[in-house]
Protein backbone atom coordinates (compact mmCIF):
# COMPACT_ATOMS: atom_id res chain seq x y z
CA UNK A 1 0.00 0.00 0.00
CA UNK A 2 1.26 3.89 -0.57
CA UNK A 3 1.36 5.38 2.41
CA UNK A 4 3.26 8.24 3.47
CA UNK A 5 3.27 12.39 4.18
CA UNK A 6 0.37 14.21 2.43
CA UNK A 7 1.22 17.80 3.73
CA UNK A 8 3.70 19.63 5.91
CA UNK A 9 2.88 22.60 7.83
CA UNK A 10 5.72 25.05 9.68
CA UNK A 11 5.90 27.70 12.28
CA UNK A 12 8.30 29.52 13.79
CA UNK A 13 8.30 33.04 16.25
CA UNK A 14 8.07 36.26 15.21
CA UNK A 15 11.15 36.98 16.20
CA UNK A 16 14.93 36.41 15.06
CA UNK A 17 18.68 37.23 15.66
CA UNK A 18 21.66 37.48 13.38
CA UNK A 19 24.60 35.61 13.64
CA UNK A 20 26.51 38.77 12.39
CA UNK A 21 24.98 40.40 15.60
CA UNK A 22 25.92 37.68 18.05
CA UNK A 23 29.12 36.91 16.35
CA UNK A 24 30.05 40.81 17.51
CA UNK A 25 28.58 40.62 20.42
CA UNK A 26 30.41 37.71 21.55
CA UNK A 27 33.68 38.79 19.99
CA UNK A 28 34.03 35.86 17.03
CA UNK A 29 34.46 36.45 13.32
CA UNK A 30 31.18 36.16 11.54
CA UNK A 31 32.94 33.76 9.41
CA UNK A 32 32.69 31.21 11.42
CA UNK A 33 29.22 31.52 12.53
CA UNK A 34 28.02 32.14 8.92
CA UNK A 35 30.62 30.03 7.03
CA UNK A 36 32.36 27.76 10.07
CA UNK A 37 28.69 26.51 11.56
CA UNK A 38 26.64 27.63 8.58
CA UNK A 39 23.94 29.72 10.27
CA UNK A 40 22.72 33.04 9.36
CA UNK A 41 19.59 33.86 11.69
CA UNK A 42 18.27 32.26 14.75
CA UNK A 43 14.85 32.29 16.13
CA UNK A 44 14.01 34.00 19.33
CA UNK A 45 11.15 31.86 20.86
CA UNK A 46 9.22 34.32 23.68
CA UNK A 47 7.06 33.43 26.89
CA UNK A 48 3.80 33.22 24.71
CA UNK A 49 5.03 30.52 22.51
CA UNK A 50 5.93 26.77 23.23
CA UNK A 51 6.15 23.38 21.46
CA UNK A 52 2.02 23.07 22.33
CA UNK A 53 1.50 26.90 20.29
CA UNK A 54 4.52 26.22 17.75
CA UNK A 55 2.46 22.72 17.16
CA UNK A 56 -0.90 23.92 16.75
CA UNK A 57 0.08 27.07 15.03
CA UNK A 58 2.08 24.75 12.26
CA UNK A 59 -0.89 21.60 12.19
CA UNK A 60 -3.07 25.14 11.65
CA UNK A 61 -1.52 25.66 8.52
CA UNK A 62 -1.91 22.22 6.99
CA UNK A 63 -5.52 20.61 8.25
CA UNK A 64 -8.69 20.82 6.26
CA UNK A 65 -12.00 20.49 8.52
CA UNK A 66 -12.03 16.67 6.92
CA UNK A 67 -8.77 16.13 8.01
CA UNK A 68 -9.73 17.06 11.33
CA UNK A 69 -12.21 14.41 11.30
CA UNK A 70 -10.24 12.11 10.55
CA UNK A 71 -7.17 11.92 12.42
CA UNK A 72 -6.90 9.02 14.58
CA UNK A 73 -3.85 9.37 15.91
CA UNK A 74 -1.91 12.58 17.12
CA UNK A 75 2.13 11.85 17.58
CA UNK A 76 3.85 14.75 19.13
CA UNK A 77 7.82 14.40 18.99
CA UNK A 78 9.87 16.94 21.34
CA UNK A 79 12.36 17.17 24.27
CA UNK A 80 10.93 20.57 25.13
CA UNK A 81 7.79 18.88 26.84
CA UNK A 82 5.12 21.53 28.70
CA UNK A 83 4.93 18.88 31.53
CA UNK A 84 6.39 16.10 33.05
CA UNK A 85 2.95 13.92 32.90
CA UNK A 86 0.85 14.95 30.06
CA UNK A 87 1.52 15.16 26.49
CA UNK A 88 1.64 17.92 24.48
CA UNK A 89 -0.40 16.09 21.63
CA UNK A 90 -3.54 16.49 24.13
CA UNK A 91 -3.33 20.25 24.20
CA UNK A 92 -2.55 20.77 20.15
CA UNK A 93 -5.66 18.42 20.03
CA UNK A 94 -7.98 20.11 21.48
CA UNK A 95 -6.91 23.29 20.62
CA UNK A 96 -7.21 22.06 16.65
CA UNK A 97 -10.53 20.35 17.32
CA UNK A 98 -9.34 17.54 16.44
CA UNK A 99 -11.49 14.39 16.88
CA UNK A 100 -12.19 13.10 20.02
CA UNK A 101 -11.76 9.18 18.54
CA UNK A 102 -8.12 9.53 18.51
CA UNK A 103 -4.88 8.35 20.53
CA UNK A 104 -2.19 10.74 21.19
CA UNK A 105 0.87 10.88 23.33
CA UNK A 106 4.17 12.73 22.88
CA UNK A 107 7.23 10.72 22.52
CA UNK A 108 10.75 11.75 23.20
CA UNK A 109 14.31 10.42 22.15
CA UNK A 110 16.42 13.79 21.65
CA UNK A 111 15.64 15.37 17.99
CA UNK A 112 14.59 11.52 16.75
CA UNK A 113 11.28 11.73 18.34
CA UNK A 114 9.58 12.96 14.73
CA UNK A 115 10.64 10.16 12.74
CA UNK A 116 9.68 7.27 15.65
CA UNK A 117 6.18 9.30 15.11
CA UNK A 118 6.28 8.95 11.22
CA UNK A 119 7.22 5.25 11.61
CA UNK A 120 4.81 4.45 13.91
CA UNK A 121 2.14 6.21 11.46
CA UNK A 122 2.83 4.51 9.27
CA UNK A 123 2.65 0.99 10.21
CA UNK A 124 -0.65 2.34 11.52
CA UNK A 125 -2.22 3.45 8.32
CA UNK A 126 -0.78 -0.21 6.58
CA UNK A 127 -2.86 -1.33 9.04
CA UNK A 128 -6.12 1.44 8.81
CA UNK A 129 -5.84 2.79 5.96
CA UNK A 130 -8.90 4.93 6.11
CA UNK A 131 -6.91 6.41 9.02
CA UNK A 132 -5.13 9.96 8.99
CA UNK A 133 -1.89 10.63 11.52
CA UNK A 134 -0.61 14.03 12.94
CA UNK A 135 2.88 13.89 13.40
CA UNK A 136 4.36 16.92 14.72
CA UNK A 137 7.81 17.90 15.41
CA UNK A 138 8.11 20.99 17.90
CA UNK A 139 11.48 22.07 20.12
CA UNK A 140 12.81 25.04 21.46
CA UNK A 141 16.35 24.57 20.95
CA UNK A 142 18.38 26.10 24.63
CA UNK A 143 22.03 26.02 25.31
CA UNK A 144 22.54 29.02 26.97
CA UNK A 145 23.69 32.59 26.86
CA UNK A 146 27.66 32.84 26.00
CA UNK A 147 28.32 29.38 25.41
CA UNK A 148 29.90 27.48 22.46
CA UNK A 149 26.50 26.15 21.63
CA UNK A 150 24.80 29.48 21.40
CA UNK A 151 24.99 30.04 17.55
CA UNK A 152 23.27 26.46 17.39
CA UNK A 153 19.97 27.73 18.67
CA UNK A 154 16.58 27.75 17.45
CA UNK A 155 13.66 27.20 17.55
CA UNK A 156 9.63 26.17 15.66
CA UNK A 157 7.61 22.80 14.59
CA UNK A 158 7.19 20.94 11.56
CA UNK A 159 3.41 19.37 11.50
CA UNK A 160 2.66 16.61 8.90
CA UNK A 161 -0.20 15.19 7.73
CA UNK A 162 -0.03 11.23 7.22
CA UNK A 163 -2.34 9.17 5.06
CA UNK A 164 -2.98 6.51 1.95
CA UNK A 165 -2.27 7.83 -1.22
CA UNK A 166 -0.46 10.46 -0.05
CA UNK A 167 0.19 14.18 -2.72
CA UNK A 168 3.83 14.57 -1.37
CA UNK A 169 6.38 11.70 -0.12
CA UNK A 170 5.53 7.83 0.13
CA UNK A 171 7.51 6.37 2.58
CA UNK A 172 8.60 2.78 0.94
CA UNK A 173 9.39 1.04 4.67
CA UNK A 174 12.38 1.04 3.73
CA UNK A 175 15.10 1.45 6.82
CA UNK A 176 17.97 0.96 8.87
CA UNK A 177 18.35 2.15 12.09
CA UNK A 178 21.06 1.95 15.52
CA UNK A 179 21.09 3.18 18.85
CA UNK A 180 23.98 3.18 21.61
CA UNK A 181 23.89 4.73 25.38
CA UNK A 182 26.11 7.54 25.03
CA UNK A 183 26.18 11.31 26.76
CA UNK A 184 26.83 13.76 23.77
CA UNK A 185 23.86 15.72 24.42
CA UNK A 186 21.16 15.45 27.42
CA UNK A 187 19.36 18.07 29.77
CA UNK A 188 18.75 17.00 33.59
CA UNK A 189 15.77 17.72 35.10
CA UNK A 190 16.63 20.83 36.75
CA UNK A 191 17.98 22.29 33.42
CA UNK A 192 16.16 24.61 30.41
CA UNK A 193 19.42 24.44 28.71
CA UNK A 194 20.94 21.25 27.36
CA UNK A 195 24.45 20.11 27.84
CA UNK A 196 26.38 19.17 24.88
CA UNK A 197 29.83 18.01 24.05
CA UNK A 198 29.83 19.41 20.48
CA UNK A 199 32.42 18.02 18.78
CA UNK A 200 32.29 14.50 20.16
CA UNK A 201 28.37 14.67 19.27
CA UNK A 202 29.27 15.40 15.75
CA UNK A 203 31.52 12.60 15.68
CA UNK A 204 29.26 10.32 16.87
CA UNK A 205 26.20 11.86 14.08
CA UNK A 206 28.93 11.17 11.43
CA UNK A 207 29.72 7.30 12.43
CA UNK A 208 25.95 6.59 13.04
CA UNK A 209 25.27 8.13 9.37
CA UNK A 210 28.05 5.62 7.95
CA UNK A 211 26.59 2.66 9.95
CA UNK A 212 22.95 3.41 8.64
CA UNK A 213 23.87 4.15 5.51
CA UNK A 214 25.92 1.26 4.82
CA UNK A 215 23.55 -0.87 6.77
CA UNK A 216 20.52 0.44 4.51
CA UNK A 217 22.52 -0.03 1.25
CA UNK A 218 23.25 -3.93 2.23
CA UNK A 219 19.82 -4.34 3.33
CA UNK A 220 18.32 -3.81 0.17
CA UNK A 221 20.72 -3.47 -2.58
CA UNK A 222 21.31 0.10 -3.03
CA UNK A 223 23.90 2.83 -4.33
CA UNK A 224 24.31 6.50 -3.55
CA UNK A 225 23.07 6.67 -7.04
CA UNK A 226 19.87 5.56 -6.04
CA UNK A 227 18.79 8.55 -4.50
CA UNK A 228 18.31 11.93 -6.19
CA UNK A 229 18.38 13.74 -3.02
CA UNK A 230 20.50 13.02 0.90
CA UNK A 231 18.36 15.10 3.69
CA UNK A 232 19.91 15.46 7.20
CA UNK A 233 19.39 16.29 11.04
CA UNK A 234 21.00 19.50 10.98
CA UNK A 235 21.12 20.80 14.55
CA UNK A 236 23.84 23.55 12.40
CA UNK A 237 23.58 23.15 8.55
CA UNK A 238 27.71 22.62 8.73
CA UNK A 239 26.98 19.58 10.33
CA UNK A 240 24.92 17.82 7.55
CA UNK A 241 27.44 18.82 5.23
CA UNK A 242 30.27 16.93 6.90
CA UNK A 243 28.41 13.71 6.74
CA UNK A 244 27.29 13.89 3.54
CA UNK A 245 31.21 14.77 2.39
CA UNK A 246 32.06 11.36 4.18
CA UNK A 247 29.70 9.16 1.40
CA UNK A 248 30.11 11.64 -1.84
CA UNK A 249 32.96 11.61 -4.18
CA UNK A 250 34.00 13.90 -6.73
CA UNK A 251 31.64 13.00 -9.44
CA UNK A 252 29.10 14.65 -11.62
CA UNK A 253 26.81 12.57 -8.88
CA UNK A 254 28.04 14.12 -5.86
CA UNK A 255 28.28 17.21 -7.10
CA UNK A 256 24.10 16.92 -7.72
CA UNK A 257 24.14 15.56 -3.86
CA UNK A 258 26.02 18.59 -3.05
CA UNK A 259 23.90 21.27 -4.79
CA UNK A 260 20.62 19.62 -3.58
CA UNK A 261 22.16 19.76 -0.12
CA UNK A 262 22.67 23.60 -0.09
CA UNK A 263 19.14 23.85 -1.18
CA UNK A 264 17.88 21.63 1.78
CA UNK A 265 19.93 24.09 4.08
CA UNK A 266 18.41 27.58 3.53
CA UNK A 267 15.50 27.11 6.03
CA UNK A 268 17.14 26.15 8.93
CA UNK A 269 20.10 28.50 8.19
CA UNK A 270 17.69 31.17 9.39
CA UNK A 271 15.80 29.42 12.19
CA UNK A 272 18.20 27.60 13.87
CA UNK A 273 18.12 24.06 15.81
CA UNK A 274 14.23 22.88 15.75
CA UNK A 275 16.16 19.63 16.92
CA UNK A 276 13.31 16.99 16.16
CA UNK A 277 12.14 19.58 13.74
CA UNK A 278 15.32 19.54 11.89
CA UNK A 279 14.87 17.10 9.51
CA UNK A 280 11.50 17.57 8.40
CA UNK A 281 12.34 21.18 8.10
CA UNK A 282 15.15 20.45 5.76
CA UNK A 283 12.76 17.78 3.07
CA UNK A 284 10.44 21.02 3.45
CA UNK A 285 13.41 23.50 2.32
CA UNK A 286 14.75 20.70 -0.68
CA UNK A 287 10.99 20.37 -2.02
CA UNK A 288 10.32 24.04 -2.15
CA UNK A 289 13.73 24.81 -3.61
CA UNK A 290 15.07 21.38 -5.87
CA UNK A 291 13.23 22.23 -8.98
CA UNK A 292 14.98 18.93 -11.03
CA UNK A 293 13.48 17.16 -8.29
CA UNK A 294 10.38 15.24 -9.50
CA UNK A 295 8.00 12.46 -9.09
CA UNK A 296 9.28 9.32 -8.61
CA UNK A 297 12.80 10.28 -7.47
CA UNK A 298 13.78 8.44 -4.15
CA UNK A 299 15.42 10.79 -1.22
CA UNK A 300 17.06 9.38 1.70
CA UNK A 301 16.62 10.47 4.79
CA UNK A 302 18.70 10.68 8.10
CA UNK A 303 17.54 11.43 11.31
CA UNK A 304 19.71 11.45 14.90
CA UNK A 305 18.79 12.21 18.43
CA UNK A 306 21.74 12.22 20.38
CA UNK A 307 21.95 9.99 23.91
CA UNK A 308 21.98 8.29 20.78
CA UNK A 309 19.71 6.61 17.93
CA UNK A 310 20.27 7.14 14.04
CA UNK A 311 17.64 6.18 11.44
CA UNK A 312 18.42 6.09 7.45
CA UNK A 313 15.16 5.44 5.90
CA UNK A 314 14.07 6.62 2.08
CA UNK A 315 10.39 7.92 0.72
CA UNK A 316 9.73 8.53 -3.21
CA UNK A 317 8.43 12.03 -3.92
CA UNK A 318 4.41 11.03 -4.74
CA UNK A 319 2.97 13.99 -7.18
CA UNK A 320 4.55 16.66 -8.96
CA UNK A 321 5.49 18.93 -6.92
CA UNK A 322 3.52 22.56 -5.98
CA UNK A 323 6.77 24.60 -5.01
CA UNK A 324 4.90 27.59 -4.49
CA UNK A 325 2.36 26.13 -2.05
CA UNK A 326 5.44 24.73 -0.11
CA UNK A 327 7.67 27.91 0.36
CA UNK A 328 4.40 29.79 0.75
CA UNK A 329 4.49 27.81 4.41
CA UNK A 330 7.94 28.89 5.19
CA UNK A 331 9.30 32.35 3.74
CA UNK A 332 6.27 34.95 4.08
CA UNK A 333 6.40 33.67 8.22
CA UNK A 334 9.94 34.46 7.59
CA UNK A 335 9.76 37.47 5.97
CA UNK A 336 7.70 39.45 8.17
CA UNK A 337 9.71 38.56 11.86
CA UNK A 338 11.34 41.22 13.79
CA UNK A 339 15.31 41.14 14.27
CA UNK A 340 16.20 41.69 17.61
CA UNK A 341 19.29 43.46 18.88
CA UNK A 342 21.54 41.15 21.21
CA UNK A 343 20.25 43.06 24.59
CA UNK A 344 16.76 42.38 23.27
CA UNK A 345 17.37 38.44 22.83
CA UNK A 346 18.79 38.10 25.87
CA UNK A 347 16.05 39.60 28.15
CA UNK A 348 13.78 37.49 25.80
CA UNK A 349 15.80 34.52 26.74
CA UNK A 350 15.47 35.08 30.82
CA UNK A 351 12.04 35.25 30.80
CA UNK A 352 9.55 33.05 30.83
CA UNK A 353 7.30 30.57 33.36
CA UNK A 354 8.71 30.76 36.73
CA UNK A 355 10.38 27.59 37.79
CA UNK A 356 9.52 27.74 41.47
CA UNK A 357 5.58 27.56 39.95
CA UNK A 358 2.83 30.78 41.01
CA UNK A 359 0.65 32.10 38.32
CA UNK A 360 1.61 34.55 35.39
CA UNK A 361 0.49 36.21 33.11
CA UNK A 362 2.39 37.39 29.71
CA UNK A 363 2.22 40.13 28.02
CA UNK A 364 0.59 38.54 24.67
CA UNK A 365 0.03 41.87 22.86
CA UNK A 366 3.28 41.53 20.10
CA UNK A 367 2.76 37.90 19.45
CA UNK A 368 0.85 36.76 15.89
CA UNK A 369 0.00 33.27 15.94
CA UNK A 370 -3.24 31.98 16.49
CA UNK A 371 -2.59 29.63 19.77
CA UNK A 372 -0.68 31.64 22.45
CA UNK A 373 0.33 30.35 25.95
CA UNK A 374 -0.95 33.28 27.70
CA UNK A 375 0.63 32.29 31.07
CA UNK A 376 -0.15 30.10 33.85
CA UNK A 377 -3.16 29.72 36.50
CA UNK A 378 -3.27 27.24 39.17
CA UNK A 379 -0.43 25.71 37.91
CA UNK A 380 -2.42 24.95 34.59
CA UNK A 381 -0.85 26.10 31.53
CA UNK A 382 -3.08 28.77 30.09
CA UNK A 383 -3.56 28.39 26.10
CA UNK A 384 -5.29 30.92 23.40
CA UNK A 385 -6.90 30.96 20.41
CA UNK A 386 -6.82 34.33 19.68
CA UNK A 387 -9.64 33.56 16.97
CA UNK A 388 -11.74 32.35 20.06
CA UNK A 389 -10.70 35.19 22.28
N1 LIG B 1 36.00 31.63 9.40
C1 LIG B 1 35.49 30.48 8.90
N2 LIG B 1 35.38 29.32 9.64
C2 LIG B 1 35.78 29.37 10.92
C3 LIG B 1 36.31 30.53 11.49
C4 LIG B 1 36.41 31.70 10.69
N3 LIG B 1 36.90 32.85 11.15
N4 LIG B 1 36.62 30.28 12.78
C5 LIG B 1 36.29 28.97 13.01
N5 LIG B 1 35.78 28.43 11.88
C6 LIG B 1 35.28 27.07 11.67
C7 LIG B 1 36.13 26.00 12.32
O1 LIG B 1 37.23 25.65 11.49
C8 LIG B 1 35.12 24.88 12.45
O2 LIG B 1 34.92 24.27 11.21
P1 LIG B 1 35.10 22.67 11.05
O3 LIG B 1 34.13 22.07 12.06
O4 LIG B 1 34.69 22.40 9.65
O5 LIG B 1 36.49 22.36 11.37
C9 LIG B 1 33.81 25.62 12.78
O6 LIG B 1 34.04 26.98 12.37
C10 LIG B 1 33.45 25.62 14.24
O7 LIG B 1 34.56 26.04 14.98
P2 LIG B 1 34.90 25.37 16.37
O8 LIG B 1 36.15 25.97 16.88
O9 LIG B 1 34.83 23.88 16.26
O10 LIG B 1 33.65 25.91 17.22
P3 LIG B 1 33.25 25.64 18.71
O11 LIG B 1 34.29 24.92 19.46
O12 LIG B 1 32.79 26.95 19.22
O13 LIG B 1 31.99 24.62 18.63
C11 LIG B 1 30.01 23.50 17.95
C12 LIG B 1 31.11 24.51 17.56
C13 LIG B 1 29.11 23.28 16.75
C14 LIG B 1 30.64 22.17 18.34
C15 LIG B 1 29.18 24.10 19.14
O14 LIG B 1 28.49 25.22 18.68
C16 LIG B 1 28.16 23.11 19.72
O15 LIG B 1 28.49 22.30 20.57
N6 LIG B 1 26.89 23.18 19.26
C17 LIG B 1 25.86 22.22 19.63
C18 LIG B 1 25.92 21.06 18.68
C19 LIG B 1 24.74 20.16 18.85
O16 LIG B 1 23.66 20.65 18.85
N7 LIG B 1 24.95 18.83 19.01
C20 LIG B 1 23.91 17.91 19.35
C21 LIG B 1 22.84 17.79 18.39
S1 LIG B 1 22.98 16.46 17.29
Amino acid sequence: MNVGIDKIGFFTSDYYIDMVDLAHARGDDPNKYLKGIGQQQQAVIPPTQDVVTLAANAADQILSEDDKDAVDMVIFGTETGVDNSKSAAIYVQSLLGISNNARSFEIKQACYGGTAGIQMALDHIALYPDSKVLVLAADVARYGLKTPGEVTQGGGAVAMLLSANPHLLRLDGQSAFHSENIMDFWRPFYKREAIVDGHYSTDVYINFFKTTFEDYCEKYQRTLTDFSALVFHIPFTKMGLKALRTVISDDAHGQKLLSEFELSKQYNAQVGNLYTGSLYLSLLSLLAKATDLKAGDRIGLFSYGSGAQGEFYSATIADELDRDALANQVEPRLAQRTKLTIPEYETLYSTGLPTDGGNVTFDKSHDTGRFILAGRQDDKLVYEDTKKS
